[in-house]
């Protein structure tokens, strides 16, 4: 039994030293000391000695566990020690280490348009609305006063997703949204996107955007739209600008206009900006259609209207002199950075 207590000693402390980690050691605890354990099976088979022998067996085998429990709980603080450096080693920073740096993004030049658009007509006291994207067939042609056989109408010019549902192909719905929701004295600038079946070449996007403007109130007339517009040309192009007024048609306002703004890059005396005619036209507008203001219940025996809408990719071209639309979506940095 002597012999049986040395070889578990020794056994014990070869196994601690191999015990890499604590639920090692604790496995080797339940092992050695455990209720079915090594020491319990002899401390219970001690029963059959006579009671001298049992006397002497009882003390070396109390300090036999005692060794055994002195070694575990010396290995299992050395392992949990051994366990605090490793995390506490892998948890290092290097406070030396260079950052990531982050690259600080720039607008888009389309976005610093749309905000120097809307910066000067807020100054005006416009106030700056929103539709959606996706749109009605009533909302964007016949509420707008568009014939039924209107050629924007076809699927070749609109992307539709049902008979009454499609991608809106200009920001005048819009206006018809704002007069439904709001009664005159309105003055509204709706910024946005919208889309038309074009193939991408250089002046050419499915994809484009527009800033659309509409007045309504009482003894508002095509004075009023001209004063406007003339003063947002100014404040846009600088105070050397001048604006002219070309008829032209579109179905929801009555009379209608295109108006050019003197070219920026010449001052009017032609240029390959403005195609040597000295002018650049810039937006479609007209004194709202009755029937439009009817649609948005807006009684037409009291108040008038003009709105307008211009292409911000097209003003934003001129602006920057950029040549070909399809840059303005690629996102090159390198591109979009020139605009800070
Ligand atoms: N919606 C027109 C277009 O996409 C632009 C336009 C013209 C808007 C005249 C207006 C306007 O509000 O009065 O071509």
């Amino acid at each position: 039994m002597q012999n049986q207590l040395k070889t578990i000693l020794e056994e014990a402390k070869e196994q601690l030293k191999n015990a890499v980690s604590l639920t090692e050691a604790e496995e080797l605890r339940v092992k050695l000391l455990g209720k079915k354990g090594k020491m319990t099976e002899i401390l219970r088979s001690m029963g059959s000695l006579s009671p001298e022998d049992r006397k002497q067996m009882g003390m070396i085998a109390n300090a036999t566990r005692a060794e055994i429990e002195g070694l575990l709980s010396e290995r299992m603080n050395a392992l949990k020690e051994m366990q605090k450096n490793a995390r506490l080693q892998a948890e290092t920073i290097d406070v030396t280490e260079p950052g990531v740096s982050r690259k600080l993004g720039t607008k888009h030049p389309i976005s610093i348009t749309i905000d120097q658009v809307c910066q000067v007509f807020t100054s005006m006291g416009f106030s700056v609305v929103e539709g959606p994207e996706i749109e009605t067939v009533f909302y964007n042609f016949d509420a707008l006063n568009a014939p039924k056989n209107h050629p924007s109408r076809d699927m070749s010019d609109t992307f539709y997703i049902t008979d009454d549902v499609l991608l809106r192909t200009q920001t005048s719905p819009v206006q018809v949204r704002t007069l439904m929701k709001q009664k005159p004295p309105i003055k509204v600038i709706a910024p946005g996107r919208c889309f038309r079946c074009d193939t991408p070449d250089a002046t050419h996007s499915p994809m484009f955007h527009q800033i659309e403007g509409l007045v309504v109130g009482e003894n508002i007339t095509m004075a009023d739209l001209k004063g406007t517009l003339d003063a947002f040309a100014k404040q846009l192009f600088g105070p050397e600008a001048k604006t002219k007024f070309r008829p032209h048609h579109f179905p929801f306002t009555e009379p209608s206009a295109e108006m050019d703004v003197s070219c920026f890059k010449c001052g009017g005396t032609g240029c390959n900006v403005c195609k040597g005619s000295g002018w650049i036209e810039i937006l479609g507008c007209g004194m709202v259609h009755p029937h439009v203001l009817q649609v948005g219940g807006v009684d037409t025996e009291k108040y008038t209207g003009f709105a307008f809408g211009m292409g911000v990719e097209r003003v934003a071209m001129l602006k920057y002199g950029i040549d070909d639309i399809r840059l303005l979506y690629e996102n090159d940095m390198r591109f979009i950075e020139q605009f800070r």
